[in-house]
């Protein structure tokens, strides 16, 4: 199977701060550090949205990459740019907005449109910084 892996990229900033509830200040500031400040702290994020496939006979695509951004502006880009990820987004209630956990959500909720176009999400890449990032595959192995 000549199966092809796409991905677009797209970037939106956002504030947050990492903050368990159950544990004291002390220990919040011990595992969190500079991160846990109360008054928060920004990223210029990019998410890196993969989907495969096999390239349509008729288009030579996976997926069209008009439709994948559009995708990732509406359910990403919109909800979560220029937002406090603690306190704005209504999907993240409740979530500690750590990288990690972002991903996972921002998974769940492309995972459908995404397939509504033909394609199918392989991979989100969210990069936090220059020097960190973290790859969700939807929970399973990658290959
Ligand atoms: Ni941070």
């Amino acid at each position: 199977m000549k199966t092809v892996y796409i991905t677009r990229r797209e970037t939106f900033n956002a504030a947050h701060k990492l903050y368990n509830e159950n544990w004291s200040e002390e220990k919040n500031e011990e595992v969190f550090g500079k991160c846990a400040n109360a008054n928060w702290h920004g990223h210029n994020f990019s998410i890196w949205v993969t989907v495969k496939g096999i390239p349509h006979p008729d288009t030579g695509f996976v997926m069209n990459l008009k439709d994948l951004s559009e995708i990732i502006k509406q359910y990403v880009v919109e909800p979560l740019d220029h937002r406090n990820l603690n306190l704005d987004v209504p999907f993240l209630k409740g979530i500690l907005p750590s990288t990690e956990n972002i991903a996972i959500e921002l998974w769940d909720i492309m995972a459908g449109p995404i397939q509504e176009k033909g394609g199918e999400l392989a991979k989100i890449k969210l990069v936090e910084t220059e020097n960190n990032f973290v790859e969700y595959y939807g929970g399973k192995e990658p290959f």
